[in-house]
């Protein structure tokens, strides 16, 4: 069968990045402000990763009340996705450092790439069979399936193009992917804020599993376009 995943990154990403490879030199360090960013992003990725670590106690009393009863019966795919996303959220900040893509950290960031693609494909497979019985029923199980599938589908082109030795089309995968990896902070926060306005639980719910990642991928592909500008 035909490859056609390079046409695919082509066209959602430019045609410039398309033609560096690994040879392409690396960026400068951060930014003040986009230092300022990474560090809020890690301490919401700790946030999630602590918030998330309470399903490792497999004290139902802990789980989502509404869930408790799925999530019994369905243990073994609930933790491939807890631990698999936990993994990812909080490896992925790191990956963004400049610093760790040079230099005698190069073969850091492979292996952590490594742990984290593994995290996807784990915690995406069980993220997808859980979405099938999401609470909220078919208005959530789609959001939350879509968003399962964009996440794997990211995750492979991330491999594939890394693979290809494409850089910057496979940084900007890994953009893509990390947006919405962190659909798991963005829900969380939707949640306290739809809390606050006094939202009914499952109305807020079926909206939160689509507002969750589709603003966060419009933000990835805005950073993925302002890279071509520079
Ligand atoms: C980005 C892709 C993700 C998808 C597609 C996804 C999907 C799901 C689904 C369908 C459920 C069940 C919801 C329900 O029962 O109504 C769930 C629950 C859960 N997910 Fe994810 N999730 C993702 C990211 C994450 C991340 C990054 C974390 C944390 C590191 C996480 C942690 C959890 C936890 C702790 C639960 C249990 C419910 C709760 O207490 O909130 N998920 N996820």
């Amino acid at each position: 069968m035909k490859d056609y995943s390079h046409l695919i990154s082509a066209r959602i990403f430019s045609n410039r990045s398309k033609e560096q490879t690994i040879s392409t030199p690396q960026k400068k360090a951060f930014s003040k402000k986009a230092g300022l960013g990474w560090s809020l992003m890690l301490f919401l990725a700790l946030l999630l990763f602590l918030l998330a670590s309470r399903y490792l106690t497999l004290n139902p009393d802990v789980y989502f009340p509404e869930q408790k009863g799925v999530y019994i019966a369905n243990t073994t795919f609930l933790l491939m996705h807890i631990i698999g996303s936990m993994l990812a959220i909080l490896i992925g900040p790191f990956q963004f450092l400049p610093k760790i893509r040079t230099g005698r950290l190069l073969n850091l960031h492979r292996w952590l790439g490594r742990i984290y693609l593994l995290g996807i494909l784990i915690g995406g497979t069980g993220g997808l069979y859980m979405a099938q019985l999401a609470y909220g029923g078919i208005v959530t199980r789609l959001g939350f399936t879509t968003l399962a599938l964009l996440w794997l589908v990211s995750g492979g082109m991330a491999y594939k193009t890394i693979r290809n030795k494409q850089l910057e089309i496979h940084r900007k995968w890994m953009t893509v992917n990390y947006a919405l990896t962190f659909a798991g902070v963005t829900l969380r926060l939707w949640q306290v804020i739809f809390g606050i306005s006094g939202l009914d639980f499952l109305t807020g719910y079926l909206i939160v599993s689509w507002l969750c990642w589709a603003p966060n991928l419009l933000v990835a592909f805005w950073i993925n376009s302002r890279d071509n500008s520079v």
